[in-house]
């Protein structure tokens, strides 16, 4: 007999295995009963009926979520979730949970978010939360393979910063020893300084922003992979944000199946995620709205419902280049052609709305403090920044990517909640 997890199942039909877990639900029908067993890597059905078992274990009645160790015969059964199920010969009861608070419909019929979030922390243990967060871990752990394979070196950025990249409004202030400092927005800035000594590098962690967003779309903790590349021109980076993209999505429908399945995702949109991708301009992205019917003009910038308008017209992402350079950063470089623009682009896509924000960056140091006073940014703070253009400045290029926007879409989960551990929304920050 051995122990083994539920994902290996597959390796023991017909043989006798234990596994060790907390029991998800149960039913019974008259002298059958069968109980789901789930141990992190999965979850199991266990059958047992009366006269298979001694008469102690079979009345049994285990509460939900109690930790249990089960022991049985794996049978293949294609009916069965996951493929498999064990005919149960001992069941032994390690901790009996106390009267579990999530009802037995679960996650997967939400009676009121209000009544789970609060219980995050229990909530994560049913099946739907579980898919969706194994999706994200496989999207982390597929960033990094991505960008490893490619040579990239990572190099992490601090999230205690003493100034803002993307502009001041969104920054969550604290007392750093006495002086003012913020969380981290985007490891932007310090990825183009890593840049030089590395050529192709990335930052992969948390980044805040203290918008008072209320939308399905907004965390104000989330995590951003952000790439910067030497010597890359905008085309380049999104040839790279494209394949990237690309990759994400195939590696889950190549690793996740089990989890998509549980989640009733429909594939065929995601099997569709190969590039070439589409690229519009912003020019075509207003012209688009305005022939639906928005009240939109140049120079505006997008909100969801926008957003959704032009996404619906394409099967795959869609990445909007060239926007005004008045609705975008500083330090995105302006366009060769037109100066009242830059190079830049966000990408975006169906139920994540947009996954990327990214651009050349402005490598001319004139130009650079030109824009830096335009903007009405402390020059001081940005010292070192520039120091970037004064010595070997190289035309560059990044993008980041928010890797909860990106779950978000992938998953097709109701809300950006969903799709970290532990949410941090603007009402909530318990547990
Ligand atoms: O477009 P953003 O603000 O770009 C930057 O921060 C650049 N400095 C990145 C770079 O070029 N290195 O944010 C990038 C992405 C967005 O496209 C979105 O996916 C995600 O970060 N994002 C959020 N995700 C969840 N909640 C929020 N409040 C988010 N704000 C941005
Ligand atoms: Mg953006």
């Amino acid at each position: 007999m051995r122990f083994t997890y539920i994902e290996n199942l597959k390796h023991f039909v017909n043989q006798e295995v234990e596994i060790r877990g907390w029991l998800y639900n149960k039913r019974s029908s008259g002298s059958i009963k069968f109980i789901i067993i789930r141990d992190g890597t999965g979850f199991v059905q266990c059958v047992f009926s009366k006269s298979d078992v001694p008469d102690e274990i079979f009345e049994l009645d285990i509460p939900y979520e109690s930790s249990v160790i089960v022991r049985g015969i794996v049978r293949e059964d294609k009916r069965a979730p996951g493929g498999y199920e064990i005919l149960l010969k001992d069941i032994k009861l390690l901790s009996k949970a106390e009267n579990y608070p999530i009802p037995k419909v679960r996650e997967e019929n939400i009676p009121n978010v209000d009544v789970l979030m609060p219980i995050r922390h229990l909530w994560i243990r049913g099946r739907k939360q579980w898919a969706i967060l194994r999706i994200r871990a496989e999207v982390e752990q597929a960033i990094h393979d991505f960008f490893y394979n490619k040579g990239f070196t990572r190099t992490d950025a601090p999230i205690l910063t003493p100034a803002s990249v993307e502009g001041t409004t969104t920054l969550f202030q604290l007392d750093y020893f006495g002086r003012p400092a913020y969380l981290s927005q985007s490891g932007q800035l310090y990825v183009e300084a890593t840049m030089m000594s590395f050529g192709k590098v990335y930052c992969f962690g948390p980044t805040f922003r203290a918008e008072k967003s209320k939308t399905r779309k907004h965390l104000s903790e989330f995590w951003m992979v952000e790439p910067e590349v030497a010597y890359a021109t905008l085309e380049d980076i999104m040839d790279l944000a494209e394949e990237f993209v690309e990759y994400i999505v195939q590696r889950v429908l190549e690793r996740k199946m089990e989890e998509l399945k549980i989640l009733e995702r429909d594939i065929t949109e995601l099997e569709n995620v190969k590039r070439p991708f589409y690229r519009i301009t912003y020019e075509q992205a207003i012209e688009k709205l305005k022939n639906k019917g928005f009240d939109i003009k140049y120079g505006d910038d997008f909100g969801a419902d926008e957003e959704k308008a032009i996404v619906e017209d394409f099967d795959k992402p869609v990445s909007i280049m060239f926007y005004p350079k008045e609705i975008k950063p500083f330090y995105m470089k302006i366009d060769y052609n037109d100066s009242t623009k830059v190079r830049n682009f966000d990408m975006l896509v169906k139920n994540g709305g947009e996954i990327i924000g990214g651009s050349q960056r402005e490598e001319n140091l004139e130009i650079l403090i030109q824009r830096i006073k335009e903007e009405n940014l402390p020059m001081e703070v940005y010292e070192w920044y520039l120091d970037i253009r004064r010595y070997g400045s190289v035309p560059h290029s990044g993008f980041g990517l928010g890797i909860e926007r990106v779950v978000l879409w992938i998953t097709n989960a109701d809300h950006i909640r969903e799709t970290i551990p532990f949410p941090r929304l603007l009402d909530r920050i318990y547990p």
